[in-house]
């Protein structure tokens, strides 16, 4: 299996791990990033696991003459994973625009060079945050899409019209967007995971950086919820399962096995855990305390939200191996190999 795969974003941290599940089964990976919430230093990462170097362009894809050039010069791209985006729920708040234009604009212009090919492949990243409080658990794909919470769930939202509205006149063009739960946990090796710029915002790096000691305590949004110990319900998925979904999704599209050149799939475990279990489960594996405190709510948090697997599993043939423990454990094992190689 040669086929020529260009993943944005590949040095993001569902990107990085897709990277390396690729390269792993022998696809030829280049990958785009413009290093913005990124590091250089993933890309050896990646190869101190693979013992292979995927090529490397360092390219903003807001910037639509270097998109055209990039496509120009690798005019054998068989297929395009698509990570690179703008991910932070509150910072879209505050910069509406810059959000819109870089999970947008670059949508558009990548888009806009697939079209010009008798047959592209594209996978989508998405978010389940397009459902908002669902009004039934488990959420399968047919649940309705919610009016967005942010300018960032809007993207997402957008994002998959803008696909489904290229597809319906491209008839080259097959595409499958997959919408995330929450991705967590790290490569068992340690050589790549997340690397939060700034005070995470997630539940996992937050947790990973207060029992490392960078942080004093966990704040939780709220335990007043109805649900049963009072914290909302997420459905905490490895980002080593994620990263073998879209090497699934990749074959579906590259074997023609689509059967609509538009498809959706959720991407969860299945399980739902509160925020008190995933500490506790992070105590209990790490065997080290996490100093929390209860706080109230945050603003825009839905109740509950856990997939329906039944599609991914029986469509695209991908399950969710890894539990809630291992995730935890590999990582905090990447966030005491950062911080050591901090000091
Ligand atoms: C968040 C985004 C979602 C986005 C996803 C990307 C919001 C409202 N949602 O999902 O749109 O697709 O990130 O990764 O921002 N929690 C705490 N204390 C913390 C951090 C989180 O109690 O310091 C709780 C939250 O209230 C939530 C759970 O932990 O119940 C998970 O939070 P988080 O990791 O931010 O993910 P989501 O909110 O599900």
């Amino acid at each position: 299996m040669n086929a020529k795969i260009l993943v944005t974003g590949g040095l993001g941290f569902i990107g990085s791990h897709t990277v390396v599940a690729l390269q792993e089964i022998g696809f030829n990976v280049v990958v785009i990033d413009n290093l913005s919430n990124s590091s250089i230093e993933v890309l050896e990462g990646i190869v101190k696991i693979t013992q292979q170097r995927p090529t490397f362009e360092q390219i903003d894809l807001r910037e639509k003459d270097a998109v055209n050039r990039f496509f120009e010069k690798h005019k054998d791209i068989d297929g395009v994973i698509h990570f690179a985006a703008s991910k932070a729920v509150g910072e879209s708040v505050e910069k509406p625009l810059l959000y819109y234009e870089n999970n947008l604009s670059t949508l558009v212009y990548l888009l806009q060079e697939l079209k010009k090919k008798p047959n592209a492949n594209f996978i989508f990243s998405s978010s389940c945050t397009v459902y908002g409080q669902a009004d039934e658990l488990p959420i399968n794909e047919n649940a309705p899409v919610k009016k967005a919470e942010s300018p960032y769930g809007n993207t997402k939202q957008i994002g998959e019209e803008i696909i489904s509205d290229t597809c319906k006149i491209e008839s080259g063009l097959k595409a499958i967007s997959l919408r995330y739960f929450n991705p967590i946990g790290a490569h068992p090796s340690a050589e790549i995971g997340e690397l939060p710029i700034g005070k995470p915002q997630n539940l996992v790096p937050f947790i990973t950086q207060t029992a490392i000691g960078m942080r004093d305590e966990l704040s939780v949004f709220g335990n007043d919820y109805p649900t049963r110990d009072g914290t909302c319900i997420r459905d905490y998925i490895h980002v080593m399962d994620l990263a073998q979904a879209h090497v699934e999704a990749l074959e579906r599209l590259l074997g023609d096995k689509t059967e609509t050149n538009f498809e959706l799939f959720n991407l969860g475990t299945g399980n739902g855990n509160t925020v008190l279990e995933v500490i506790n489960t992070f105590q209990e594996v790490t065997k080290v305390n996490l100093p929390y405190k209860i706080i109230g709510r945050r603003k825009g948090d839905v109740v509950a939200a856990f997939a329906d697997t039944e599609k991914a599993n029986k469509i695209l043939g991908w399950k969710a191996k890894r539990d809630l423990s291992e995730a935890l454990k590999s990582a905090w094992k990447w966030q005491q190999k950062l911080s050591m190689g901090k000091n």
